[in-house]
């Protein structure tokens, strides 16, 4: 490929979160930034198969679940109430597209080449991009970022075909309620997306390996909490349970599950299963070979504390690197990334960044949980308070959950925050400012909270911590 005349100072390879984020920082920044992406569509997994369709498809079907179960004690009566797939997989498509085109939207306003299309390393400061629209280009960049993602991880042996076997991006475009379905791995994805298919209507198992749902860092008591919350709801659980290898090459899928302690073995069936172990980091095609540039034993690009790889002037960020796969996280490291580039120092705080999932009600936590403080022993302090407490929470007929917060027990220094219920992942952002400004239980505590808001079992649970909650 004959190299442009035009050399860049950042040549971005990924237009998701990481890589978009960072392309509009650099160019805020003054920076000739060009970003290769090759979906045809920015913002990556994020945008367009991830955190918001199946967010519209979260709210969209806990509103069509509680029209048809909890509305009659509210007062509310209503007459025939169906179901429209296609209008709902419409909407969320809405929600999509009109994120995306934003996006592309941003990059143009900022200045930035978006150019479509996959890009391989061809060497240190040269990247070949194969265009999706034909014929091959190539950009040199001063600087180079990473930010090519993550895909599902396999299970093996069972072949996904986003029909029968799905991951998470078929389980988002379902064209029909399935009667059985199987999730294997009760992590978030799991248990977003059982609850969307229990909620419109299918018969949903959620089979775990581990003793507790919710995947890593989650507070054990907040996850057994959410688990009977679930359970109530209908969706049924085997943890402790260890997928073995499943089949679908009859009309069934089966799935071989073994309990993880090593007892009876069994076959569950299911029209469609949802294989939801984990994520990989996304590195085909990138050509890392042809520049030298190692990955860990897990596939993640290795980088220093400044998202340096072995060659200095190629960073990398997001999912294809250390850390949590969440999208915010991604979009922090982009911005330090490019203050890193650009002034020489940037900042990204990794014992504060929230976690949030998406049921109903919410999960949502940030700083460390009760078994982490334990396993390295730290002492610690815990006040809660129940939402059956909470004025709001009872006016609006969602009383389920509380706020656990953990403290140092002699500086009152908050450590971690762990919620369940309404609203969590918006009240969550009080707890992490909380935790990145130092600030203490009483701190919290003292703050004039409006009344009737959830937030006010937010100050609650830091009363409870640092003294006594006033209303339990
Ligand atoms: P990606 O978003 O994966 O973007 C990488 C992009 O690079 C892709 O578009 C890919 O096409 C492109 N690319 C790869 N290789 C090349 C190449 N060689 N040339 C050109 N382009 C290339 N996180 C949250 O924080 N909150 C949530 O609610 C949430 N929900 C999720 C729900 C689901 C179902 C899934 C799967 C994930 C969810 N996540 C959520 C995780 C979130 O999507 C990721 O953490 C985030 O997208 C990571 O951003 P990224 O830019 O690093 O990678
Ligand atoms: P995960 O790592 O959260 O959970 C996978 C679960 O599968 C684990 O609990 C694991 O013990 C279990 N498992 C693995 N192998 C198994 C087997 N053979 N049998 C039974 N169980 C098995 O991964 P998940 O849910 O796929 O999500 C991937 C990533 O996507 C997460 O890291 C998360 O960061 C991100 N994400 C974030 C969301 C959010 O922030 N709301 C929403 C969806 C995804």
């Amino acid at each position: 490929v004959d190299v442009p005349v035009e050399e860049k100072d950042l040549v971005i390879i990924g237009g998701g979160v990481a890589g978009y984020v960072a392309a509009i920082k650099a160019g805020q920044e003054g920076l000739k930034v060009a970003c290769i992406e090759k979906r045809g569509t920015l913002g990556g997994t994020c945008l367009n198969v991830g955190c918001i369709p199946s967010k519209s498809l979260l709210n969209n079907s806990h509103l069509y679940h509680q029209i048809l179960h909890d509305s009659k004690h509210r007062g509310i009566e209503v007459g025939d109430v169906k179901l429209n797939l296609a209008q709902l997989m419409k909407a969320k498509e809405q929600s999509v597209s009109g994120l995306t085109k934003g996006v592309e939207f941003l990059l143009k306003k900022n200045g930035v080449e978006y150019i479509k299309g996959t890009g391989t390393f061809a060497d240190e400061h040269t990247v070949n991009v194969k265009l999706n629209d034909g014929g091959e280009t190539a950009v040199k960049g001063k600087n180079i970022l990473i930010a090519t993602g993550s895909e599902v991880t396999p299970f093996p042996g069972l072949e996904i075909d986003e029909k029968r076997v799905i991951s998470s991006t078929g389980a988002i475009a379902l064209e029909k309620v399935p009667e059985k379905m199987l999730v294997i791995g009760g992590g978030i994805i799991g248990l977003e997306m059982a609850s969307v298919w229990s909620r419109l209507g299918a018969e949903v198992t959620v089979i775990e390996f581990l003793e507790q749902i919710g995947g890593p860092g989650m507070d054990l008591e907040v996850a057994k909490s959410i688990q009977k919350i679930l359970k109530k709801q209908g969706i049924n659980f085997k943890t402790g349970t260890k997928v073995v290898s499943g089949d679908k090459t009859g009309e069934i899928v089966k799935l071989e599950v073994d309990s993880a302690k090593g007892g009876k073995p069994e076959t569950l069936e299911g029209d469609v299963v949802l294989v939801a172990i984990g994520r990989r980091p996304y590195t085909e095609g990138l050509g890392l070979e042809n520049i030298g540039l190692e990955k860990d034993e897990r596939g993640r690009v290795i980088i220093d504390s400044e998202y340096r790889t072995q060659i200095p002037h190629i960073r990398c960020v997001g999912d294809v690197t250390f850390g949590p796969m969440l999208a915010h996280k991604a979009e922090e490291e982009a911005v330090a990334a490019i203050e890193y580039i650009k002034k020489g120092h940037g900042h990204v705080n990794y014992g504060c960044i929230p976690s949030v999932m998406y049921t109903f009600p919410e999960v949502a936590w940030v700083g460390q949980s009760e078994q982490e403080l334990k396993k390295a022993g730290i002492p610690y302090r815990v006040g809660t308070f129940p939402f059956s407490a909470n004025s709001r929470a009872k006016t609006n007929l969602d009383t389920e959950g509380m706020v656990k917060m953990i403290a140092d027990p002699e500086t009152d220094r908050i450590l971690g925050v762990h919620i369940i219920g309404p609203n969590a992942g918006e009240m969550i952002a009080e707890g992490t400012l909380a935790l990145e400004y130092g600030a203490s239980s009483e701190d919290i505590a003292r703050t004039c909270h409006a009344h009737p808001t959830l937030a006010e079992a937010f100050k609650e649970a830091a009363m409870a911590t640092y003294s006594k909650a006033i209303h339990f």
